[in-house]
């Protein structure tokens, strides 16, 4: 075998960075915050990066990897095209998943939930405080479409700048997603694989907190 593989299956981590035994509280929202800005504060990259699950009308499962972008009183925000792949799986199927991993701090939380597209005014407003080339971008690119060749990316970029001299009109087709929690997992590694869960499930608009075997 490869020697980096065998290097790989021999390495076995150790979690001993933190524990999740008390002090979770019983609001899920407030502990993602709390969870979210330790990761902000720790060197973990990119601790908005989250993968998003959705489903095909035909049943079949998908991730990408997207940016959450507001942590909204009704829940959790995110940007795209509502033609893209994704946007149609929610259309179809509005169940979603979203997943955290903060290696740094060994902590993983899993959101699981209904997407809904937020108001046309909040999509305008970010989309208006975006740097002028994403804009033009989320005009030029028929996300997750068929693409022939780059140049006609590309040239459809070129377009646009002409079209557009000044001001970028959001795309009607591109704004935002909140998703909604009803179910959220904290895992916090712990050694020997004992790790912590905490499960909080909206039951009649109260959280039903438990723990599960890790
Ligand atoms: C770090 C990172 C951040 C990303 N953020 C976004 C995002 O916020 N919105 C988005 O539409 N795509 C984002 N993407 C691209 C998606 O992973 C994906 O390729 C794209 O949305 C098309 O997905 P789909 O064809 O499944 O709909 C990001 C990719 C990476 C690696």
């Amino acid at each position: 075998m490869d020697d980096f593989l065998d290097a790989i299956r021999n390495d076995h981590h150790n979690f001993d960075k933190g524990k999740l035994s008390d002090h979770f509280g019983d609001n899920p929202l407030e502990l993602f915050k709390k969870w979210y800005k330790e990761a902000f504060e720790s060197t973990q990259a990119e601790p908005n990066a989250m993968s998003l699950s959705t489903v095909s009308e035909a049943g079949k499962p998908s991730s990408r990897i997207l940016y959450l972008k507001e942590l909204a009183e009704d829940g959790f925000v995110f940007y795209t095209n509502y033609q893209s792949e994704k946007g149609k799986n929610l259309e179809s199927n509005p169940n979603a998943c979203l997943l955290f991993f903060w290696n740094v701090l060994e902590r993983e939380v899993r959101i699981e939930g209904k997407a809904t597209k937020v108001s046309a005014a909040l999509s305008d407003e970010y989309f208006a405080s975006r740097p002028r080339g994403s804009q033009l971008g989320a005009w030029a690119s028929h996300q997750s479409d068929v693409l022939e060749d780059r140049s006609e990316l590309e040239a459809r970029l070129v377009e646009l700048a002409k079209k557009y001299p000044n001001e970028v009109p959001r795309p009607p087709h591109w704004g935002g997603y909140v998703i909604e929690a009803q179910k959220l997992e904290f895992w916090q590694g712990r050694p020997s694989r004992l790790h912590d869960r905490i499960v909080f499930e909206k039951e009649n608009d109260s959280w039903e907190i438990y723990r599960k075997n890790p």
